[in-house]
């Protein structure tokens, strides 16, 4: 059974505050007890003050980024150098801030088709974790339609028991955009803590139906739900709107 905590906040620093010494415990716990810290990673915007704040120098030396392991959630099929690259904004907001060596940077390869990057990427994951893949922690984000990672209501990704890593077309309006490479189900809810960031009142609706509503087999974000890892939700006033439950977290 996953425990889940919803944290509420007033101001969006405390919040990326808190996201901060989440990912600075969860990296020092760890790397103290397997030796290394294997952190998915989010893309979107929601993400960036994030990894900003993580590669500053107030937080950059909190963590051992030489026994730190980069994983990424999702990508879309473009090169590393197109502004819509998660890999890219990653190596934008961190890797541009703090030293983490070449081998421990798990990107998710473009090759010939997002068919065959998601092939060579589960098989990256296997050949790191073995038979199951679980991450340390995986950080998530959530868009107005309740879609985390790549996976969308609708998807044929959403019912994938046996895959760690498809293929996916992202929904309309972005149908005619380039292809996702996403994680599946099995492999996030492998992980042993799972870090949802939430902001804005657009995502107000899909977070209480998440959070608040019926079991939903379309609702990607509420699937979420490790079979024995915690799930930590640290969101805005503005998202929670909807929420029932109102306790407002403070730094
Ligand atoms: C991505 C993410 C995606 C994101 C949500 C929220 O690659 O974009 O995997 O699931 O977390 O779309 O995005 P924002 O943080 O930009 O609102």
């Amino acid at each position: 059974m996953n425990v889940t905590e919803i944290h509420i906040y007033a101001e969006s620093d405390d919040l990326y505050r808190d996201a901060a010494e989440w990912v600075v415990q969860t990296a020092g716990e760890a790397i103290e007890r397997d030796g290394r810290f294997a952190w998915l990673l989010s893309g979107g915007d929601t993400p960036r003050r994030l990894y900003a704040l993580l590669g500053s120098s107030e937080y950059g030396d909190r963590i051992d980024w030489t026994l730190t392991h980069l994983f990424w959630g999702d990508e879309r099929a473009v090169p590393i150098s197109d502004p819509r690259s998660n890999y890219r904004m990653v190596a934008e907001t961190l890797l541009s801030r703090v030293e983490v060596p070449g081998q421990n940077l798990h990107r998710i390869r473009i090759t010939a088709s997002p068919e065959e990057s998601a092939t060579e990427y589960e098989n990256e994951l296997h050949h790191f974790f073995g038979a199951r893949p679980a991450f340390h922690l995986a950080l998530l984000g959530m868009g107005a339609d309740g879609h985390t990672a790549s996976l969308f209501p609708g998807s044929p990704a959403l019912g994938q028991g046996e895959r760690l890593v498809v293929a996916a077309a992202p929904p309309p309006p972005d149908a005619a955009g380039p292809r996702r490479i996403t994680l599946t189900l099995p492999a996030l809810n492998a992980s042993e803590s799972v870090l949802f960031l939430v902001t804005g009142a657009a995502k107000a609706p899909a977070l209480a139906a998440a959070l608040e509503g019926p079991p939903d087999p379309d609702l990607p974000a509420q699937l979420v739900q490790p079979a024995s890892g915690s799930v930590v939700w640290l969101v805005d006033r503005a998202a929670a709107q909807f929420l029932k439950r109102k306790t407002l977290s403070t730094a």
